[in-house]
């Protein structure tokens, strides 16, 4: 199936590694010109250089951190100085400190809001005008299962979700007449090196091994794995291409059907 996306520009936060990169791969492999951003310059400009040989796609590689809005806007416009526009944003560099409400501290409910939540304003905001002045976009969230199916282990993340699944509706419902459209990919685990740093603190606080935590985390799902990131990317390509044309404010659920109470 031919999507229709080739000829278009999309920018993928966090595109250096994991399911950002698999994203930034998937669309460049569908002639899309990607700008990926991130906050180690070094280790984007390799993937920048990988993703560009591997597809034949112009990968562009602009650094910066999403916690600071300057960056965020510097981000945007050196997209668009380079590519003239920007048709797609995916919206993917996140991480919150996982821990119970006893355990969290003010510092770390602000970094989980800093950057999974208001990283994701402070893009759709910046991107916004360039969409409107296009006559439409795509804005593709990618948030997580824990917005939906909370879990208390995982507190601020899951608040830090649900803020981003709610700020999705909102927008979809506002600016659909715009035809920009936007919507969320809740995955449930992934394979990425962000897992194996939450599984590991997973394991920490059950006070059981990193081996016990994954195989809960597995048998949790009924497929009895966890997601790759190229199976987000499958969908995050799908969701942001003109074949999902009648798509918006739709929170697409991808964790194999993760039954989260099967964790304890
Ligand atoms: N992996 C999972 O199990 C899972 C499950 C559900 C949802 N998710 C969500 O999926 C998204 C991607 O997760 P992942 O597992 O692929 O993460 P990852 O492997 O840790 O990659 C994160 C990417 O974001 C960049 N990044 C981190 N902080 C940043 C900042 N302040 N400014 C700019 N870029 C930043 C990282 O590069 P630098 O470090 O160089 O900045 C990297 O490119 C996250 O939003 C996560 O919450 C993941």
């Amino acid at each position: 199936m031919d999507l229709g996306l080739k000829g278009q520009v999309a920018l993928v936060t966090g595109g250096s590694k994991g399911i950002g990169k698999a994203v930034a791969r998937g669309l460049a492999q569908e002639g899309v010109r990607v700008a990926i951003c991130a906050r180690s310059k070094a280790s984007l400009e390799e993937a920048a250089q990988e993703l560009g040989k591997a597809t034949g796609a112009e990968v562009f590689a602009v650094a910066g951190d999403l916690t600071r809005p300057d960056d965020v806007q510097r981000i945007v416009d050196a997209t668009v100085s380079r590519f003239g526009r920007i048709d797609v944003l995916v919206n993917n560099a996140g991480a919150a400190p996982g821990g119970e409400i006893l355990d969290l501290t003010e510092e770390d409910w602000q970094k989980a809001l800093q950057l999974k939540f208001m990283g994701y304003v402070r893009c759709i905001k910046a991107v916004i005008p360039h969409m409107q002045r296009q006559g439409g976009g795509r804005i593709v969230n990618i948030v997580g299962n824990d917005g939906v199916k909370p879990i208390g282990i995982e507190l601020s993340p899951s608040a830090a979700n649900a803020a981003d699944l709610a700020m999705t509706i909102a927008l979809a419902e506002q600016y659909g007449r715009q035809n920009i459209l936007v919507n969320a990919i809740n995955p449930g685990p992934v394979a990425t090196e962000r897992w194996g740093q939450l599984i590991g603190g997973i394991a920490r606080m059950r006070k059981i091994s990193v081996d016990e935590a994954q195989q809960r985390a597995e048998r949790s799902i009924p497929l009895g794995r966890i997601c790759t990131p190229e199976e987000v990317a499958n969908v995050a390509v799908f969701v942001a291409s003109p074949r999902a044309s009648f798509m918006n404010g739709a929170i697409i659920t991808l964790d194999g059907g993760q039954r989260k109470a099967l964790l304890d």
